[in-house]
């Protein structure tokens, strides 16, 4: 028997010392030290021993259970140790490496040019608006004076979803929900996009934005119109910025014109940039013809007001010296990055 009990201490240590994972280690005690251990099963068996014998077996055996309980406890503190450091090993930091950059975001060059314009506008008492996209005939067209069949339609021929809902072809539609909503005195501005059906190439593009202007109250004259818009031209281009006003038409202003402003590179001489013109357009405009206001439930006969569209891209164009619209709307992270 003291030679059984030797041979399993023997064993049992060599199974401690191999086992890899507390489980292993788990599987080694219920064999030896479980109820149906090995040990417990010499434990057992003391009942047939002398007298004499018994305690010196009994003293034997307990000593080979302390052992391996001892290693068997040991074991497992040396495992979980083990973890701990390899643990704290794999998440050690090196604080004098270097960081990762993260890549931020910045404004899109035509939002830096709308905001800048905005801030133009609210510094000359105007609130901003915003409207559908998606937008009713009746908006887009029919209330601003351009009926079924009018010729108009062709030039901004556009996107329908049904007969009386297209993707909006301008901004002027939101001078119209805005005279529905509010009385005068009216100033507002209503930056967006718009569609058209238009091939795309360096100066058309079917999506581009433009911002309409409103200003509706008693009084109001083209001196009004031709004032505020040179004050905006010479605050978007610089105090020596000239303009000038010719004569046009639109179907929701009478009179209506467009404003030039002389071309920045040649002075008015002539160049390649303006096309010989020494002038270069940058936006519609007019005063608001009295059917349109009629129809917006104010009175022509008291109150009078102009409005003006300008394209945004243009103007974006010209502050970057850009001369493809495309890469407007590539997205281009290296075109893009540059501003
Ligand atoms: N909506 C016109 C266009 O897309 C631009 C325009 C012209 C707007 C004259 C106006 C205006 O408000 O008065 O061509």
């Amino acid at each position: 028997m003291k030679q059984k009990l030797r041979q399993i201490l023997d064993t049992a240590l060599g199974d401690i010392q191999g086992a890899v994972s507390k489980e292993a280690l788990e599987n080694v005690r219920v064999r030896f030290l479980g109820k149906k251990g090995e040990l417990t099963a010499i434990l057992r068996g003391m009942g047939a021993l002398s007298p004499e014998e018994r305690p010196a077996m009994g003293q034997l055996a307990n000593e080979v259970r302390a052992k391996i309980e001892n290693a068997l406890d040991e074991a497992a503190s040396n495992m979980e140790r083990r973890a701990f450091e390899a643990r704290i090993a794999r998440e050690t930091i090196d604080v004098t490496m270097p960081g990762v950059r993260m890549a931020t975001g910045r404004k899109h060059p035509l939002n830096i040019v709308l905001d800048e314009l905005c801030d133009i506008f609210v510094g000359m008492g105007f609130s901003i608006a915003e409207g559908p996209e998606v937008e009713l005939d009746y908006y887009n067209f029919e209330a601003l004076n351009i009926p079924k069949n009018h010729p108009a339609r062709d030039t901004q021929d556009t996107f329908y979803v049904n007969d009386n809902i297209v993707l909006r072809t301008q901004t002027s539609g939101m001078q119209v929900r805005t005279m529905e909503k509010q009385k005068p005195p009216i100033r507002m501005i209503a930056p967006g996009r718009v569609f058209r059906s238009d091939a795309v190439d360096a100066n058309h593009s079917p999506v581009f934005h433009q911002i309409e202007g409103l200003v509706v109250d008693k009084g109001i004259t083209m001196g009004d119109l031709k004032g505020t818009l040179e004050i905006f031209a010479k605050r978007l281009y610089g105090e020596d910025t000239r303009v000038r006003f010719r004569p046009h038409h639109f179907p929701f202003t009478e009179p209506s014109a467009e404003m030039d402003m002389m071309c920045f590179k040649c002075q008015g001489e002539g160049c390649r940039l303006c096309k010989g013109e020494g002038w270069i357009e940058i936006l519609g405009c007019g005063m608001v013809h009295p059917r349109v206001l009629r129809t917006c439930g104010i009175d022509p006969d008291v109150y009078s007001g102009f409005a003006f569209g300008i394209g945004l891209e243009r103007i974006v164009m010209r502050r970057y010296k850009l001369d493809d619209m495309r890469l407007l709307f590539e997205n281009d992270a290296r075109f893009l990055s540059q501003f």
